[in-house]
């Protein structure tokens, strides 16, 4: 029924499972004990009894066929394990011989890379790799790997598709729901180290005492598993809870206030990993409200946080309404602020300058604040791409952000991993997925976006559809046809949702309010820049938002290489022609079709891949267990449906302001 996750364990059979008897006969443990060491020998254990069928014995010494699970401190001479390569967070995994005795050794510098080299091995077991063969070594590239969940204290998940929030803050700290351990293994099993409890658009009551104390339950249980617990917090919180007459970031009395409740944090929950902050976005308080900037806002906190090793994650999403262009603001806010921040803030930045998107270019302050740490923050709820009911693997589109050349000298990736302006400070986001349903994300394929975001984050370079192909062998079968099916019908599913929603660059024609079905129509909202007429500005005389010159500029933010090639519709890729121009519907496109012409051919792409992809899924029947497959296909089905509704809303109303006739020859699917 998919509770179990990637981490399902069941009998390998026939040659692999005996090979892996063979070589997980008993477990030697050269590392101290501890939480975190229990927690990996637990995992091994649960995991051999499932995949071969005897869970591995302790064993004092190296004999054949055992696991051995060393750490620096305390390896067995003849272990030959490049340390210092794996840093605080690594593990290599070998098979080798030791005192004479065919082993496979699981070694590193921590506990955590222990647990990590725990879970990898594991991974390599379930996904068919040669366990005789084994030598594997891997370090995390980022830092801080943190799932933000979206949750309220009252449980509605903002932007959640799950079913409510895994915190149950009315038992809490008390009754301790078994579930929060395996949140904790199925995060670890990715290498995520922490967590934002609460939603970005914070209660002040979430760092009162009563609640410090339920978030310092869920830390304890997170610890062995290596994961950090933090905080969204609301910037008002001295006022509402402190009493003060201001907020402001520069009054002594309210630093002081931050002081203070930071060290009651740290005597709670001491190895807090700080706050997440939404201040001045869409009416939440922020330092602007005194007439003060980002930077003295952030600062402020990350003094109160920075005795006890805490940091701040400052998010740069904000837009007003006053803006021109949405896009342009969050560049024009932040850019200037670099190399303002203290050295243990984060900027934390989403993925593209609008939100969450099916497609958008990456974001321009990537690259443009090189004094400064940049987070990426990616969203795994697929708030814009049909919730937990469309199946849309989201791998390829968090890979194409990373990917992405920032031409500032690196990717996305390499601003984010550090590397681009050598910051040791580095962290990736990903608004969680997860909530109550049985299957944790709503949908079996949904658990497929919260691991590739864990396995992006720690190798910003894997490839989304090698992690797919690991994702499909943990979870779904290790049949190679069956597997790389799955795994192309996952890899095409991104575009797809592109094609039937916001094709050649559009962006936000979601309807109001949800962000669900389409409502390019809508023009009457409170605030412009919240209508989807604001972003497509289709009108008799074609469509598009122009951010060039002769528009809003947006454009000229990004580095000038990528600029100038932007600024040009000859030059700009299909893929982002409507974002960054407005263009008559004759416009020639490379295909040899009109714009007008390109884009009914898209939408009716979109649907087609979506058949496709039902086609694919109906001939796995006899692969997949009946229950997942069956629940697939009903979703599927409402996939195809929609897709249709999509286009045909999209296509209908951009006739209506095109008045052009349907153009021969792209017929779309019916
Ligand atoms: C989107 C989303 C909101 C969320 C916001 C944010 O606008 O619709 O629900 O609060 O992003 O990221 O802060």
């Amino acid at each position: 029924d998919g509770y179990e996750l990637w981490l399902r364990y069941r009998p390998l059979g026939g040659a692999a499972q005996a090979q892996l008897q063979a070589g997980a006969r008993s477990l030697v443990l050269a590392t101290p004990a501890t939480p975190t060491v229990d927690a990996a020998v637990a995992e091994l254990r649960r995991g051999v009894a499932g995949l071969a069928g005897r869970a591995p014995a302790l064993s004092p010494r190296a004999v054949p066929g055992a696991l051995v699970l060393a750490t620096r401190a305390q390896a067995p001479a003849g272990l030959d394990v490049p340390w210092d390569e794996l840093g605080d967070e690594g593990y290599a995994l070998r098979r080798q011989t030791l005192q004479g005795a065919d082993v496979t050794v699981i070694a590193a510098n921590t506990d955590r890379g222990l647990l990590y080299g725990a879970f990898a091995w594991l991974r390599a077991a379930q996904t068919g790799a040669d366990m005789r063969r084994l030598d594997q070594r891997a370090a995390p590239k980022v830092g801080l790997r943190l799932l933000n969940h979206w949750d309220n204290l009252d449980r509605h998940v903002e932007r959640g598709y799950a079913g409510a929030s895994l915190w149950d803050w009315w038992k809490l700290p008390d009754i301790l729901d078994p579930r929060y351990v395996d949140y904790a293994r199925a995060n670890a099993s990715l290498g995520i180290n922490g967590t934002v409890l609460n939603n970005v658009n914070a209660k002040a009551d979430s760092l009162t005492a009563p609640y410090l104390a339920k978030a310092a339950a869920l830390a304890g249980v997170f610890r062995p598993y290596g994961i950090k617990v933090y905080l969204s917090a609301r910037f008002s919180a001295p006022v509402e809870l402190g009493g003060l007459k201001t907020a402001d970031p520069l009054d002594p009395a309210v630093r002081a206030w931050w002081r203070a409740k930071a060290d009651e944090i740290y005597r709670a929950i001491p190895d807090f990993g700080g706050f997440l902050v939404k201040a001045n976005s869409e009416g939440q308080p922020g330092p602007q409200d005194y007439g003060r900037n980002h930077a003295d806002g952030a600062n402020m906190l990350a003094e109160a946080l920075q005795p006890h090793g805490g940091v701040v994650l400052w998010r740069a999403f904000v837009y007003s309404p006053d803006a021109t262009d949405r896009a342009a603001q969050a560049y024009a806010e932040f850019q200037p602020l670099d190399g303002r921040f203290a050295p243990n803030v984060i900027v934390q930045v989403k993925n593209g300058a609008i939100d969450f998107q099916p497609r958008e270019p990456f974001h321009p302050l990537f690259g443009a604040m090189p004094k400064t740490p940049l987070a990426l923050e990616l969203q795994i709820t697929k708030e814009y791409l049909g919730f937990s009911t469309h199946l849309v693997y989201l791998g390829s589109l968090f890979e194409e952000v990373l990917k992405a050349d920032t031409g500032h000298g690196g990717t996305v990736a390499r601003v984010v991993d550090g590397r681009l302006n050598q910051h040791p400070l580095t962290a990736i986001a990903g608004v969680a997925n997860i909530g109550t349903d049985r299957n944790w994300s709503g949908s079996q394929f949904d658990q497929a976006n919260w691991y590739a975001f864990g396995r992006l984050a720690w190798d910003p370079d894997a490839s989304a559809a090698q992690v797919a192909r690991d994702w499909v062998a943990q979870t779904f079968t290790r049949r190679a046809a069956a597997r790389d099916a799955i795994v192309e019908l996952m890899l095409a599913s991104r575009e797809a949702v592109v094609d039937y929603m916001t094709p050649l660059g559009l962006h936000h024609l979601m309807d109001t309010g949800h962000h669900y079905g389409p409502g390019p129509w809508v023009n009457n909202l409170e605030r412009a820049d919240w209508n989807p007429t604001y972003f497509h500005k289709a009108g008799r005389d074609g469509i598009g938002f122009d951010r060039t010159a002769t528009g809003s500029n947006a454009v000229a933010q990004y580095a000038p290489a990528i600029a100038r090639q932007w600024a040009d519709p000859r030059t700009t890729p299909p893929e982002l022609l409507l974002w960054f121009h407005h263009l008559p519907w004759g416009h020639a496109m490379p295909s040899g079709r009109t714009l007008w012409a390109e884009l009914i051919w898209r939408y009716g792409r979109g649907v087609a891949t979506v058949d496709d992809m039902g086609r694919r899924w109906a001939a796995l029947k006899a692969d997949i267990d009946p229950q997942r497959h069956a629940e697939v296909t009903t979703y599927l089905a409402v996939q195809a449906r929609e897709a249709r509704w999509w286009r045909d809303a999209c296509i209908a109303y951009f006739q209506s302001v095109s008045g052009l006739p349907l153009p021969a020859g792209v017929a779309p699917p019916a």
